[in-house]
């Protein structure tokens, strides 16, 4: 049994994610090709329960480098309980957000030494690095505004100002340009059907889903 294909995808908010994540996930799923859609914080029931945790309350509930450890928390259940064994009994999965969005959010915007969250890459993700990574990027001010449209209890992130989405705009901008052979940065700015066109160009060239 080969091993799987492993896609994230990653950007600020409002970016139009979810919606993309299960188009793509419809393209590819065939009569002999498995997908696991899942999402980060949460996946697994026991990440599902710090991802409320971490997502819910004041903006400053939690320091970021605690944040970056819970991350981290659920993102171990995560692979352990889901990601790892669907990869290898090879299921394509497609994952709304992971380690990237802790480089953003906690390192790039939060100000998380890099040096930390290196070390949690290299200690708890192991081998279970994507693939490909779909980065949506699109104005912070526009992102926000989509995101705000939707309010509902887990809004902590969307509630930390402008100057915070701002770095974690050019956080994610400047992981893309970092590694091009892992990334692709996507215009989200765009109509719906015109973002899912380019991210299954983008998955066709790099990932050949019908060889
Ligand atoms: P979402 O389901 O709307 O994408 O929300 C998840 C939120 O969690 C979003 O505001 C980004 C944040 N987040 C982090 O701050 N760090 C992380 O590592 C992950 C996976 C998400």
């Amino acid at each position: 049994m080969t091993r799987g294909r492993f896609i994230s995808f990653e950007g600020g908010e409002g970016a139009g994610k979810s919606t993309q994540v299960k188009r793509l996930a419809a393209r590819l799923q065939t009569a002999t090709r498995e997908v696991v859609l899942t999402r980060e914080p949460g996946g697994s029931p026991g990440a599902e329960s710090i991802r409320d945790l971490v997502l819910r309350g004041d903006a400053d509930r939690w320091s970021p480098v605690t944040e970056t450890l819970l991350m981290y928390a659920s993102r171990r259940d995560h692979i352990e309980r889901v990601i790892r064994p669907a990869l290898a009994r090879g299921a394509w999965v497609i994952c709304d957000r992971f380690a990237d969005s802790t480089r953003a959010y906690q390192g790039a915007a939060g100000g998380t030494d890099p040096g930390l969250i290196s070390a949690l890459e290299r200690f708890i993700l192991e081998d279970v690095r994507p693939d490909l990574t779909l980065v949506f990027d699109l104005p912070a001010e526009t992102g926000l505004a989509r995101a705000n449209a939707r309010a509902g209890a887990e809004m902590r992130f969307e509630s930390k100002g402008l100057a915070f989405h701002e770095r974690l705009r050019e956080g994610f901008r400047a992981i893309a340009a970092a590694e091009p052979g892992r990334c692709a940065l996507i215009d989200a700015a765009v109509d719906m059907d015109i973002v899912e066109t380019a991210v299954w160009q983008t998955v066709t060239r790099r990932l050949h889903p019908d060889d």
